[in-house]
Protein backbone atom coordinates (compact mmCIF):
# COMPACT_ATOMS: atom_id res chain seq x y z
CA UNK A 1 0.00 0.00 0.00
CA UNK A 2 1.38 3.29 -1.06
CA UNK A 3 0.25 6.28 0.89
CA UNK A 4 1.16 10.18 -0.03
CA UNK A 5 0.75 12.81 1.80
CA UNK A 6 -1.09 15.65 -0.72
CA UNK A 7 -1.78 18.48 1.79
CA UNK A 8 -0.31 18.51 5.44
CA UNK A 9 -1.95 21.74 5.92
CA UNK A 10 -5.64 22.47 7.90
CA UNK A 11 -7.98 24.84 6.51
CA UNK A 12 -6.47 27.83 5.06
CA UNK A 13 -3.24 26.15 3.78
CA UNK A 14 -0.02 27.84 4.86
CA UNK A 15 0.67 30.54 4.02
CA UNK A 16 -2.86 31.62 4.32
CA UNK A 17 -4.32 33.94 2.07
CA UNK A 18 -5.03 36.86 4.83
CA UNK A 19 -2.71 35.46 7.65
CA UNK A 20 0.63 37.42 8.85
CA UNK A 21 1.28 35.44 11.54
CA UNK A 22 5.44 34.92 12.20
CA UNK A 23 4.91 31.40 10.22
CA UNK A 24 2.91 32.45 7.53
CA UNK A 25 5.11 36.10 7.33
CA UNK A 26 8.34 34.10 7.18
CA UNK A 27 7.26 31.30 5.00
CA UNK A 28 5.74 33.71 2.33
CA UNK A 29 9.60 35.40 2.50
CA UNK A 30 11.37 31.72 2.03
CA UNK A 31 12.91 31.63 5.14
CA UNK A 32 14.89 29.01 5.83
CA UNK A 33 13.21 25.71 8.57
CA UNK A 34 9.64 26.22 6.69
CA UNK A 35 7.79 24.77 4.07
CA UNK A 36 4.47 25.87 2.77
CA UNK A 37 1.72 23.00 2.60
CA UNK A 38 -2.02 22.81 1.21
CA UNK A 39 -4.45 21.58 2.18
CA UNK A 40 -5.44 19.04 4.29
CA UNK A 41 -5.80 15.36 1.71
CA UNK A 42 -4.10 12.24 1.27
CA UNK A 43 -4.20 9.46 -1.70
CA UNK A 44 -3.82 5.88 -1.02
CA UNK A 45 -3.25 2.90 -3.64
CA UNK A 46 -2.91 -0.92 -3.29
CA UNK A 47 -1.13 -1.19 -7.01
CA UNK A 48 0.06 2.81 -7.93
CA UNK A 49 -2.44 3.01 -10.30
CA UNK A 50 -5.82 3.16 -9.27
CA UNK A 51 -6.32 5.90 -6.24
CA UNK A 52 -8.76 6.97 -3.27
CA UNK A 53 -8.04 10.35 -2.28
CA UNK A 54 -8.94 10.46 1.93
CA UNK A 55 -10.96 14.37 1.43
CA UNK A 56 -11.07 16.19 -1.17
CA UNK A 57 -9.54 20.00 -0.52
CA UNK A 58 -9.62 23.10 -2.08
CA UNK A 59 -6.33 22.85 -3.63
CA UNK A 60 -6.92 19.21 -5.20
CA UNK A 61 -5.80 20.66 -8.74
CA UNK A 62 -2.40 22.03 -7.43
CA UNK A 63 -2.08 18.62 -4.97
CA UNK A 64 -2.53 16.96 -8.58
CA UNK A 65 -0.67 18.53 -10.55
CA UNK A 66 1.91 18.09 -8.25
CA UNK A 67 1.49 14.11 -7.80
CA UNK A 68 2.55 12.41 -11.21
CA UNK A 69 0.95 9.10 -9.59
CA UNK A 70 -2.41 11.02 -10.01
CA UNK A 71 -2.02 12.37 -13.68
CA UNK A 72 -4.18 10.58 -16.42
CA UNK A 73 -1.97 7.54 -17.28
CA UNK A 74 -2.68 8.40 -21.34
CA UNK A 75 -3.65 6.89 -24.54
CA UNK A 76 -2.58 3.43 -23.29
CA UNK A 77 -5.48 3.29 -20.52
CA UNK A 78 -8.58 1.79 -22.77
CA UNK A 79 -11.58 4.20 -21.98
CA UNK A 80 -10.49 6.82 -24.00
CA UNK A 81 -8.71 9.99 -23.83
CA UNK A 82 -10.43 11.56 -20.75
CA UNK A 83 -9.59 9.29 -17.71
CA UNK A 84 -8.10 10.06 -14.00
CA UNK A 85 -6.24 7.85 -11.88
CA UNK A 86 -8.91 8.74 -8.95
CA UNK A 87 -11.68 6.23 -8.43
CA UNK A 88 -12.84 7.38 -4.87
CA UNK A 89 -12.99 9.63 -2.14
CA UNK A 90 -13.42 8.88 1.16
CA UNK A 91 -14.46 11.98 3.56
CA UNK A 92 -14.07 12.43 7.41
CA UNK A 93 -16.38 15.65 7.88
CA UNK A 94 -17.77 17.80 5.95
CA UNK A 95 -15.35 20.95 6.45
CA UNK A 96 -14.57 22.74 3.53
CA UNK A 97 -11.11 21.84 3.72
CA UNK A 98 -12.04 18.63 3.31
CA UNK A 99 -15.11 18.71 0.78
CA UNK A 100 -14.37 21.82 -1.74
CA UNK A 101 -12.07 19.98 -3.88
CA UNK A 102 -14.76 17.88 -5.12
CA UNK A 103 -15.99 20.04 -6.75
CA UNK A 104 -13.02 20.23 -9.24
CA UNK A 105 -13.68 16.65 -9.83
CA UNK A 106 -16.90 18.08 -11.70
CA UNK A 107 -15.56 17.24 -15.26
CA UNK A 108 -17.20 14.18 -15.90
CA UNK A 109 -15.69 11.07 -14.93
CA UNK A 110 -16.66 8.33 -12.87
CA UNK A 111 -15.53 7.98 -9.06
CA UNK A 112 -17.28 7.26 -5.68
CA UNK A 113 -17.85 9.41 -2.95
CA UNK A 114 -17.90 7.59 0.43
CA UNK A 115 -19.00 9.43 3.36
CA UNK A 116 -21.28 8.86 6.50
CA UNK A 117 -25.12 9.74 6.06
CA UNK A 118 -24.73 12.60 7.93
CA UNK A 119 -21.77 14.10 5.58
CA UNK A 120 -24.07 12.52 2.02
CA UNK A 121 -26.72 14.59 3.44
CA UNK A 122 -24.84 17.98 3.83
CA UNK A 123 -23.52 17.57 -0.18
CA UNK A 124 -27.51 16.26 -0.50
CA UNK A 125 -28.63 19.56 0.97
CA UNK A 126 -26.24 21.68 -1.10
CA UNK A 127 -27.12 21.75 -4.86
CA UNK A 128 -23.81 23.23 -5.80
CA UNK A 129 -23.14 19.33 -5.37
CA UNK A 130 -25.18 18.21 -8.23
CA UNK A 131 -22.44 19.31 -10.23
CA UNK A 132 -21.13 15.46 -9.98
CA UNK A 133 -23.23 13.61 -12.21
CA UNK A 134 -24.94 10.99 -10.07
CA UNK A 135 -25.11 9.09 -13.07
CA UNK A 136 -21.34 8.61 -13.21
CA UNK A 137 -20.63 9.71 -9.51
CA UNK A 138 -21.83 7.35 -6.60
CA UNK A 139 -22.85 8.15 -3.18
CA UNK A 140 -21.56 5.52 -0.70
CA UNK A 141 -22.83 5.48 2.88
CA UNK A 142 -20.19 4.52 5.69
CA UNK A 143 -20.87 3.16 8.95
CA UNK A 144 -18.78 2.04 12.57
CA UNK A 145 -18.06 -1.55 12.41
CA UNK A 146 -19.37 -2.06 8.92
CA UNK A 147 -15.85 -1.91 6.17
CA UNK A 148 -16.27 -1.15 2.49
CA UNK A 149 -14.64 -2.22 -0.41
CA UNK A 150 -13.26 0.71 -1.89
CA UNK A 151 -14.24 1.07 -5.42
CA UNK A 152 -15.01 3.18 -8.12
CA UNK A 153 -15.07 4.06 -12.42
CA UNK A 154 -15.88 0.21 -12.48
CA UNK A 155 -12.40 -0.47 -10.67
CA UNK A 156 -11.94 -2.49 -7.39
CA UNK A 157 -9.08 -0.62 -5.33
CA UNK A 158 -8.04 -3.77 -3.40
CA UNK A 159 -8.84 -2.06 0.12
CA UNK A 160 -11.06 -1.43 2.59
CA UNK A 161 -12.32 1.46 4.25
CA UNK A 162 -13.50 1.70 7.84
CA UNK A 163 -14.94 5.07 9.34
CA UNK A 164 -15.69 4.91 13.06
CA UNK A 165 -16.90 8.39 14.97
CA UNK A 166 -14.52 10.38 16.83
CA UNK A 167 -14.94 13.25 19.34
CA UNK A 168 -15.28 15.97 17.24
CA UNK A 169 -17.61 19.25 16.14
CA UNK A 170 -20.28 19.67 12.74
CA UNK A 171 -18.20 21.33 10.16
CA UNK A 172 -18.33 25.64 10.86
CA UNK A 173 -21.03 26.54 8.18
CA UNK A 174 -23.15 24.12 10.17
CA UNK A 175 -22.90 25.28 13.57
CA UNK A 176 -26.46 26.05 15.67
CA UNK A 177 -25.66 28.16 18.10
CA UNK A 178 -29.79 27.77 19.59
CA UNK A 179 -28.52 23.67 20.05
CA UNK A 180 -26.62 24.01 23.04
CA UNK A 181 -22.92 23.57 23.82
CA UNK A 182 -22.47 20.77 21.17
CA UNK A 183 -23.70 23.12 18.49
CA UNK A 184 -25.60 20.77 16.93
CA UNK A 185 -23.15 18.31 16.40
CA UNK A 186 -24.14 14.50 16.22
CA UNK A 187 -22.98 11.44 15.78
CA UNK A 188 -20.90 10.76 12.26
CA UNK A 189 -19.79 14.22 11.34
CA UNK A 190 -16.41 13.54 12.50
CA UNK A 191 -15.19 10.21 11.75
CA UNK A 192 -11.55 8.28 11.37
CA UNK A 193 -11.01 6.00 8.74
CA UNK A 194 -9.02 2.51 8.27
CA UNK A 195 -7.63 1.54 5.50
CA UNK A 196 -6.63 -1.97 5.33
CA UNK A 197 -5.12 -4.05 2.09
CA UNK A 198 -7.09 -7.30 3.15
CA UNK A 199 -4.66 -9.37 1.21
CA UNK A 200 -1.02 -7.94 2.84
CA UNK A 201 -2.94 -7.67 6.25
CA UNK A 202 -0.99 -3.85 6.30
CA UNK A 203 -3.28 -0.61 7.20
CA UNK A 204 -3.62 2.28 8.43
CA UNK A 205 -5.79 5.14 10.42
CA UNK A 206 -6.66 8.03 9.28
CA UNK A 207 -8.16 10.92 11.50
CA UNK A 208 -7.01 14.83 10.75
CA UNK A 209 -9.80 15.95 12.81
CA UNK A 210 -10.36 14.61 16.31
CA UNK A 211 -11.63 16.82 19.96
CA UNK A 212 -9.95 13.98 22.27
CA UNK A 213 -8.48 10.83 22.23
CA UNK A 214 -11.36 8.78 24.56
CA UNK A 215 -11.79 5.42 26.11
CA UNK A 216 -12.83 3.77 22.99
CA UNK A 217 -10.55 5.56 19.91
CA UNK A 218 -7.46 4.95 22.26
CA UNK A 219 -8.31 1.00 22.11
CA UNK A 220 -9.14 1.47 18.26
CA UNK A 221 -5.62 2.81 18.09
CA UNK A 222 -3.35 0.53 20.48
CA UNK A 223 -1.03 -1.38 18.76
CA UNK A 224 -1.48 -0.08 15.50
CA UNK A 225 1.39 0.18 12.57
CA UNK A 226 0.60 3.78 11.40
CA UNK A 227 -1.73 7.03 12.42
CA UNK A 228 -1.80 9.99 10.46
CA UNK A 229 -3.69 12.65 13.07
CA UNK A 230 -5.38 15.86 13.85
CA UNK A 231 -1.75 18.20 14.30
CA UNK A 232 -3.69 21.47 13.80
CA UNK A 233 -2.70 23.35 16.87
CA UNK A 234 -0.06 23.12 18.90
CA UNK A 235 -1.56 24.50 22.03
CA UNK A 236 -5.42 25.18 22.81
CA UNK A 237 -4.52 29.05 22.61
CA UNK A 238 -1.95 29.39 20.06
CA UNK A 239 -4.00 31.42 17.83
CA UNK A 240 -6.15 33.45 20.61
CA UNK A 241 -2.44 34.22 22.22
CA UNK A 242 -1.16 35.08 18.36
CA UNK A 243 -4.11 37.41 17.63
CA UNK A 244 -5.35 35.36 14.97
CA UNK A 245 -8.96 34.20 16.70
CA UNK A 246 -11.10 34.20 19.61
CA UNK A 247 -11.29 30.81 19.61
CA UNK A 248 -9.66 27.46 21.38
CA UNK A 249 -8.83 24.54 19.81
CA UNK A 250 -11.57 23.05 21.72
CA UNK A 251 -13.87 25.17 20.63
CA UNK A 252 -12.71 24.61 17.17
CA UNK A 253 -13.08 21.13 17.73
CA UNK A 254 -9.46 20.06 17.64
CA UNK A 255 -7.04 18.50 20.01
CA UNK A 256 -3.81 19.99 20.65
CA UNK A 257 -0.60 18.64 20.59
CA UNK A 258 0.98 19.96 24.40
CA UNK A 259 -1.07 19.46 27.63
CA UNK A 260 -2.50 17.20 29.61
CA UNK A 261 -5.42 15.74 27.58
CA UNK A 262 -3.01 16.53 24.22
CA UNK A 263 -2.22 14.05 21.32
CA UNK A 264 1.58 13.70 22.99
CA UNK A 265 0.12 12.54 26.13
CA UNK A 266 -2.97 10.53 24.88
CA UNK A 267 -0.79 8.28 22.49
CA UNK A 268 1.90 8.08 24.69
CA UNK A 269 0.82 4.45 26.48
CA UNK A 270 -0.55 3.29 22.88
CA UNK A 271 1.83 1.54 21.73
CA UNK A 272 1.52 3.05 17.78
CA UNK A 273 4.56 2.54 16.11
CA UNK A 274 4.17 5.68 13.22
CA UNK A 275 2.86 8.54 14.29
CA UNK A 276 2.32 11.33 12.43
CA UNK A 277 0.88 14.79 12.44
CA UNK A 278 -1.18 16.38 9.50
CA UNK A 279 -3.71 19.06 9.25
CA UNK A 280 -1.65 21.38 10.60
CA UNK A 281 -2.57 25.46 11.42
CA UNK A 282 -0.30 27.78 10.23
CA UNK A 283 -0.01 29.23 13.72
CA UNK A 284 1.80 25.98 15.36
CA UNK A 285 5.15 25.89 16.10
CA UNK A 286 5.90 22.72 14.99
CA UNK A 287 5.93 24.30 11.46
CA UNK A 288 9.75 25.37 12.05
CA UNK A 289 12.12 23.03 11.86
CA UNK A 290 14.23 23.25 14.95
CA UNK A 291 11.66 25.00 17.43
CA UNK A 292 11.70 23.79 20.80
CA UNK A 293 7.60 22.48 20.43
CA UNK A 294 8.60 20.53 16.92
CA UNK A 295 11.70 19.20 19.08
CA UNK A 296 9.38 18.42 21.67
CA UNK A 297 6.65 16.56 19.54
CA UNK A 298 9.94 14.71 17.41
CA UNK A 299 11.40 13.37 21.06
CA UNK A 300 8.19 11.84 21.97
CA UNK A 301 7.93 9.79 18.31
CA UNK A 302 6.33 12.11 16.25
CA UNK A 303 6.60 13.22 12.71
CA UNK A 304 5.62 16.37 10.92
CA UNK A 305 4.04 15.47 7.62
CA UNK A 306 4.79 17.79 4.64
CA UNK A 307 3.03 17.79 1.76
CA UNK A 308 4.79 15.02 -0.84
CA UNK A 309 5.44 12.96 1.66
CA UNK A 310 5.25 8.93 0.82
CA UNK A 311 4.54 6.02 3.20
CA UNK A 312 4.55 2.20 1.74
CA UNK A 313 2.96 -0.20 4.04
C1 LIG B 1 -11.44 22.81 10.88
O1 LIG B 1 -10.63 21.90 10.67
O2 LIG B 1 -11.69 23.18 12.02
C2 LIG B 1 -12.15 23.43 9.72
O3 LIG B 1 -11.49 23.12 8.53
C3 LIG B 1 -12.34 24.89 9.91
C4 LIG B 1 -12.87 25.57 8.68
O4 LIG B 1 -13.83 25.09 8.06
O5 LIG B 1 -12.34 26.61 8.31
MN1 LIG C 1 -9.92 21.50 8.75
ZN1 LIG D 1 -0.60 32.40 9.71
Amino acid sequence: MLIKVLGSAAGGGFPQINCNCANCADVRLGKPGLAPRTQSSLAVSRDGESWALLNASPDLRQQVAATPELAPAGRRVLGGARTSPIKAVALTNGDVDHIAGLLSLREAFAFTIYATERVLGTLAANRIFSVLDSRLVQRVATAPGRPVKLAGGGQDLGLTLEAFPVPGKVALYLEDAAAGPGLGTREGDTVGVRVADPVTGAAFFYIPGCAAVDAALAARLRGASLVLFDGTLYSDEEMIVQGLSAKTGRRMGHISMSGRDGALAAFAGLDVERRVFVHMNNSNPVLRDGSRERREVEEAGWEVACDGMEIRL
